[in-house]
């Protein structure tokens, strides 16, 4: 029985706002609407590329926009965890999986589009700029740690792998938050403008860091 109908509560029978929330997060209009929320920022780029309306440079508003929202969606997904716990909205945990996956989806995107625009396909090309520009070896190092976590997102994976296996797999996921920061720092190091760098390691940092304080207050053991 839930906590807030025991006899006594001030209020009545009404739940607190954390158990509200939580409730109301369970709607099954919530993922359908989370959906189509991440799938906006491509709408509006295919509809900038389409209308030439990117500006001045629409192959590079394509790259950076892709750029921006796998960013923007890794820190969606690595603040779901901290959130649940801290907030206590277990029911979060049901948006992690399309969270990661629309991350997944917009790096995939990003490189397409540099593949495309930058490099104009030609792979000898791409392999070239790999290897002699380092910014694109570590987004490409990223990209290539998300495909095993993409590939396992879905359940059953999770009981071919078993939990425990599947959870030291999907740590990766950490990885790909340094790496794709280096990615950005270094991609920014040039212009020598740290401004958003600063503020999406600030944010990643704040989202590991939590981590590592629970499971040292857990005794190392596994954090879900
Ligand atoms: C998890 C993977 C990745 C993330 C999170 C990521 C993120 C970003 C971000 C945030 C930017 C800067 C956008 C801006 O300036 O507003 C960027 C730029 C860029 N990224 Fe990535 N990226 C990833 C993987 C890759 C890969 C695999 C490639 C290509 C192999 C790549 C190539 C580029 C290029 C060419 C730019 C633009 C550089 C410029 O305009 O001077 N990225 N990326």
């Amino acid at each position: 029985m839930p906590a807030w109908t025991c006899a006594g509560s001030s209020d009545g029978n009404r739940p607190p706002p954390a158990a509200r929330v939580d409730a109301a997060l369970r709607h099954r209009a919530v993922k359908p609407g989370l959906l189509l929320l991440a799938l906006v920022p491509f709408a509006g780029l295919l509809h900038g590329a389409v209308t030439n309306t990117l500006g001045a440079n629409p192959a590079e508003a394509l790259i950076r926009g892709t750029g921006d929202w796998t960013l923007r969606l890794l820190c969606l997904t690595l603040a779901v965890t901290p959130l649940r716990q801290a907030a206590g909205l277990p029911s979060l945990a049901r948006f992690r999986r399309m969270l990661g996956l629309f991350t997944f989806f917009y790096a995939a995107l990003h490189m397409l589009c540099y593949a495309w625009l930058d490099m104009g396909f030609v792979v000898a090309d791409i392999v070239r700029d790999i290897a002699k520009r380092p910014f694109i070896l570590v987004g490409t190092a990223a990209l290539l740690l998300m495909l095993p976590l993409a590939a396992t997102s879905f359940n059953r994976a999770i009981r071919a792998l078993g939990a425990r296996r599947w959870q030291l797999l999907h740590r990766a996921v950490y990885a790909v938050a340094g790496l794709a920061i280096l990615h950005f720092f270094w991609m920014r190091a040039g212009k020598n403008d740290f401004v958003e760098v600063g503020v999406y390691a600030a944010v990643i940092a704040l989202l590991l860091g939590w981590r590592l304080v629970r499971w040292r207050a857990a005794g190392f053991a596994p954090v879900r």
